[in-house]
């Protein structure tokens, strides 16, 4: 196998080869995730490269597009037609902030009155650079459906330090966003509050059948392909709080197991606070090809770690022990 790493100063091939003869002193199974990251990342390079190329393209179409028409035209009606151009995207900058400034000031009052939703970051350790990189995204999905929302619920990221802020950080405007950014973890920041705080974890033995207004949902921000199994619900049950798991099974049949991605439960949460619907929240969210049932809702949201959640499930992937990791919220 070869495949193309951009780098910015020119590309450079990797193949299995390569990786292997690297003397790296990697396992077997390493070298392939090495090279399977590799893969990615160069695809991910060269996508982006292409799309770059491609809208210089199109802007420089536009342009000429533009030229032709003007030269084409007398002194007048050129004057006319740039200044009518000039008005529209007036109009259209005008239009965009205000839209900006619904949305922030939908998400400054849900500061005060919206849903709380926690994303644990505590798990940093436990992951990959690339499951971290994924938890990044699936965060950044988080903001923007929530920012978007009519009534948006009010984010929160606590245990954010270390390597994950500094991820995070990475994003464009991170600074700028509305929402709670807690380097203490939750369970200390929200001390008075314990009694109302809810660890979402599909095993939990608690089904939820609505959401209540005084209670902060906690969703684990962890991207593990589940091989972390029951970790949620473990340090849930140590640290005395309240669990509960999404209605799912109430209303229909997975493919394969209910654990689902971050962005997707924070998406469901955010669906059922507008509707008060799970069947049309789950619906909307789950990918149809993770669902049992012939339907014809649209999948939405970002799929690739789910996916890859999911064929690791299916390759009877090896479960770890949970022991190890706890000890970091215990002190
Ligand atoms: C990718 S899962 C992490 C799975 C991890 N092994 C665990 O033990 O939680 C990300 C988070 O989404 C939430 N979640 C996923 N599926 C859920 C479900 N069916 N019900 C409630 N919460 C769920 C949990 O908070 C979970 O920690």
């Amino acid at each position: 196998m070869e495949i193309i790493e951009e780098n910015g100063e020119g590309s450079e091939n990797i193949s299995e080869v390569q990786v292997n003869s690297q003397p790296s002193g990697l396992s077997k199974t390493a070298q392939k995730k090495r090279l399977k990251q590799l893969t990615y990342e160069a695809r991910k390079a060269e996508k982006k490269a292409k799309m770059k190329v491609e809208k210089k393209r199109e802007g420089e179409r536009k342009r000429r597009e533009w030229e032709e028409k003007l030269a084409s035209l007398s002194e007048e009606e050129r004057s006319k037609l740039i200044e009518e151009r000039k008005g529209q995207r007036k109009e259209r900058m005008e239009k965009r902030s205000e839209e900006r400034e619904h949305k922030i000031q939908r998400l400054t009052k849900a500061k005060e009155n919206g849903q709380n939703i926690i994303i644990d970051l505590e798990f940093s350790h436990l992951m990959s650079r690339a499951e971290i990189q994924s938890l990044v995204q699936q965060i950044m999905y988080c903001y923007a459906v929530n920012r978007k929302c009519s009534s948006p619920a009010h984010l929160w990221l606590t245990g954010c330090k270390g390597d994950m802020e500094i991820q995070l950080q990475r994003l464009p405007g991170f600074d700028k966003w509305i929402i709670e950014k807690e380097n203490r973890s939750y369970i200390e920041a929200l001390e008075d509050h314990k009694e109302n705080l809810v660890y979402l974890t599909a095993d939990s033995d608690t089904v939820l059948d609505d959401l209540d207004p005084n209670k902060i949902y906690i969703v684990g921000g962890l991207v593990d392909r589940n091989r972390w199994k029951g970790i949620t619900m473990k340090k849930a049950q140590e640290q005395g709080i309240q669990t509960g798991r999404l209605p799912i099974g109430n209303y229909l049949k997975m493919s394969s197991s209910q654990v689902l991605t971050v962005n997707q439960v924070l998406e469901i949460l955010l669906k059922f606070l507008e509707t008060r619907d799970w069947k049309a929240s789950f619906f909307q969210v789950i990918p149809q090809r993770k669902r049992c049932e012939a339907d014809s809702g649209e999948p939405q949201g970002e799929e690739d770690e789910e996916e890859c959640q999911e064929k690791d499930n299916e390759s009877g992937r090896k479960k770890q022990c949970i022991e190890a990791a706890s000890n970091s919220w215990k002190s």
